[in-house]
């Protein structure tokens, strides 16, 4: 095995701090002024809003949790689901009436909506108040239209080039766990999916960028990283390297906490599970999206494996990586999905026992194949089998987290439980969330706990000195 050149990564890490050093020169044209920012959408979108934060704070703003008393608005938007446009909207709605109240307001509509040029010459159409519309590309350039906006000199120094853009800064939402992006995009082109159209094709950051943000974040103090991809599997395919080498790097770090997200069960290979199975700082927890239980709605989605296949996978995991816990993503209503194919699904939820799984009816996406497909399921039935669907994950959920009542785990204590605040909150190595009675001082530390309580989405457990 190579390792990744560290001396090569210290330079142009060295030459990534300089040029972001650059905001210097801003001017701290906003300072005492305000931003609010809210997110929608996946880990891609939550990441990108550290970075979004990180852009902003150099500019001398301050965040405000309340919209109302913000300078600045900046919506981080998702695409993958008509809901989550609907949420957008709504809140544009809201906006409009601040900038009314407050007309230097800038208002700013970044992420997935973002690259979708009919939806936003729509929004656009109806919401003409908002200031900047900003993609997933060129996220780095965020700062620079926000000078222009307020008409001060704008230095050029972010690169607009299409390239994997390194030396991005961030104001991580945790001072323990941490996200590191591993690639951009997605190649695969299920059906129903509006992701290769809003992040782009697959690019992957140098091995050697990645070793050396997570050294720098272990130095840091943090315990945990997730490595971040639409389809992680893929890493490494347009530079000539393996997601299996990849983790192999990551966990000869010797960082506390390896964690990955999302496998594509379409070429995740034996390599990728003997290296999960030989580190012991890479958790035993794979999110393994099924999407749908029957060969010819997967057919259909382009998701390239059958349920054969998927038990295989499945199975192979489940012998070779001791106590492994797999979560799955299931879409119902799918156009046509039949009662048959919907029971095929449930009989897969049957055989796996997922350890938990987030469900959601099918949502047209213009521009998909899959929104050109006969629909003729009425929403009725796809909720009535939404339901069903739940009931099971949710029963198998508790099943498996029965198995832990009693047993002492290791859970990487995160901060207070937002629920009960004489409790603190955090995560076995499966990704399992406990609320666990102990003192605050282990915030941050990996500690043994004992688990007292267990229900479908959560565990209680008791620090064990
Ligand atoms: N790259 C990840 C998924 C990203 S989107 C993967 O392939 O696993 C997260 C989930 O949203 C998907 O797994 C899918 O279950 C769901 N999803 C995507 N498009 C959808 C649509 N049009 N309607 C309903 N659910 C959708
Ligand atoms: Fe969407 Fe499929 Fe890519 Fe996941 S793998 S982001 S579901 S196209
Ligand atoms: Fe949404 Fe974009 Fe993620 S569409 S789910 S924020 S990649």
């Amino acid at each position: 095995m190579h390792l990744p050149d560290l001396e090569v990564a210290k330079k142009r890490e060295k030459k990534a701090n300089n040029y972001i050093k650059l905001e210097e020169h801003y001017d701290k044209v906003f300072l005492g002024k305000k931003y609010f920012l809210r997110t929608y959408g996946c880990q891609m979108n939550v990441h990108d809003s550290e970075a979004i934060r990180s852009y902003l704070e150099a500019l001398g703003l301050e965040e405000s949790k309340d919209a109302s008393f913000a300078d600045v608005i900046v919506l981080n938007t998702c695409a993958i689901r008509e809901n989550a446009k609907d949420k957008v909207t709504g809140f544009l709605g809201k906006c409009n009436y601040l900038k009314k109240k407050n007309p230097n307001l800038k208002l700013v509509l970044a992420g997935c909506m973002a690259e979708q040029p009919d939806v936003i010459d729509e929004i656009m159409k109806n919401h003409k108040y908002i200031d900047i519309v900003i993609g997933t590309h060129n996220l780095h350039e965020l700062p620079k239209l926000l000078m222009k906006e307020f008409n001060k000199q704008v230095i050029e120094v972010y690169s607009e080039s299409d390239e994997v853009i390194e030396g991005m800064h961030y104001t991580r939402d945790s001072q323990y766990t941490a996200w590191v992006n591993i690639m951009y995009g997605c190649d695969k082109f299920c059906t129903y999916c509006i992701v290769p159209y809003t992040r782009g094709r697959e690019r992957s950051r140098k091995l050697e960028d990645i070793i050396a943000e997570v050294n720098n974040l272990k130095e840091e103090g943090y315990k945990e990283v997730t490595l971040l991809g639409q389809n992680v599997n893929a890493y490494g395919k347009d530079i000539g390297e393996t997601f299996s080498h990849l983790l192999e790097c990551v966990a000869k770090t010797n960082i506390a906490r390896v964690r990955f997200v999302t496998s594509h069960p379409w070429n995740f290979t034996d390599e990728m599970i003997d290296v999960i199975a030989k580190y012991k700082n890479i958790m035993p927890y794979i999110h393994l999206p099924i999407q749908s239980g029957s060969n010819e709605i997967l057919k259909r989605m382009n998701r390239r494996y059958t349920r054969e296949e998927y038990w295989a996978l499945f199975t192979k995991m489940k012998e070779r990586i001791p106590n492994v816990a797999i979560t799955t993503d299931i879409i119902v209503g799918f156009p046509n999905e039949t009662e048959e194919d919907f029971e095929d699904t449930l009989d897969m939820v049957n055989k796996c026992a997922f350890d938990g799984a987030y469900t959601f009816i099918y949502s047209k996406r213009e521009g998909t194949p899959a929104a050109r497909m006969e629909d003729n399921t009425p929403m009725s039935v796809k909720e009535e089998r939404l339901q069903r669907l739940n009931n099971l994950v949710n029963h198998y959920a508790n099943v498996n987290n029965q198995k832990l009542l009693n047993k002492t785990v290791e859970v990487l204590i995160l901060g207070v439980s937002e629920k009960d605040n004489t409790k603190v909150y955090g995560y076995t190595d499966t990704m399992k969330l406990v609320n666990v009675v102990g003192p605050k001082d282990i915030i941050g530390k990996i500690v043994k706990v004992q688990i007292t309580d267990a229900k479908s989405f959560s565990l209680d457990g008791e620090y064990v000195k």
